[in-house]
């Protein structure tokens, strides 16, 4: 059975609209990927995330409480991922690897949010693919796949259809530090995937189609990392 890690990004699960359609929507098509994956499923916080970290960095917060005011926002959305998923879904967020690869083996999605101060959730989904031995991880963000630069911003940006683990290192190197920052894919967990060789698809997740093709390995509209 395929192990497949999604990195849920904040910005797709937190919208300024009522999101209860997309997620109703996203669990059921999360649900029937479960049925032939382990599915482990990474909730970041987006907007809700920046909000607190902003108001807390004006107020003079540490910059490891603003990372564990993230860490809550994480968790928090990861709890309206198993309500939508209606009991599919181990009840409880585990706290850090081991809760997850425990839960792994009683349910057949597990949904959580970061673990520990200094990274993103998408280093969390990258170490959490290698500790399950994960067939691929997905990442699920706003925008579809890794461009030449930001496509926001550039209206020259070209997406990336296909790159190595080494390029995308490259891509992402030099990006951001400090609580609340958001890049196509996280340095850290960039380097844990080029480590263990584990192939990454970055994908537009707001397509819930196009997502279950990216989760179920098949073709899709994003960009494939692999070695
Ligand atoms: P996110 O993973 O949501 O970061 O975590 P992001 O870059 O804003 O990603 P998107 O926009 O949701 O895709 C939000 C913040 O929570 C803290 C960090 O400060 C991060 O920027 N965090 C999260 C941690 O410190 N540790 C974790 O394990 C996870």
């Amino acid at each position: 059975m395929d192990v497949v890690v999604l990195s849920l990004g904040g910005s797709v699960l937190v919208k300024d609209e009522d999101p209860s359609a997309y997620l109703s929507e996203l669990a059921q098509a999360l649900a029937e990927v479960s049925s032939n994956a382990k599915l482990y499923i990474v909730t970041g916080g987006g907007r809700i995330a920046r909000f607190y970290i902003r108001a807390g960095r004006a107020l003079g917060a540490a910059e490891q409480s603003l990372d564990m005011m993230g860490i809550d926002t994480t968790r928090l959305n990861a709890r309206l991922v198993i309500t939508a998923m209606k009991g599919h879904a181990c009840p409880e967020p585990p706290r850090d690897y081991e809760e997850a690869v425990r839960a792994g083996m009683s349910y057949p999605v597990v949904v959580m949010g970061g673990v520990a101060p200094g990274v993103t959730t998408d280093a969390v989904s990258a170490r959490l693919a290698e500790r399950v031995g994960a067939t691929r991880l997905v990442n699920a963000t706003s925008v579809d796949g890794a461009y030449t630069s930001d496509p926001k911003k550039d209206v020259c940006a070209k997406r990336i259809p296909r790159m190595s683990h080494a390029e995308l290192v490259k891509l992402v190197s030099g990006t951001a530090k400090g609580a609340g920052p958001t890049t196509v894919f996280d340095p850290v967990g960039a380097e844990v995937l080029a480590r263990c060789r584990i192939p990454l698809t970055i994908v537009d997740g707001r397509s819930v189609r196009n997502l279950k093709l990216a989760l179920e390995g098949k073709d899709c509209v994003g960009t494939v990392v692999s070695s």
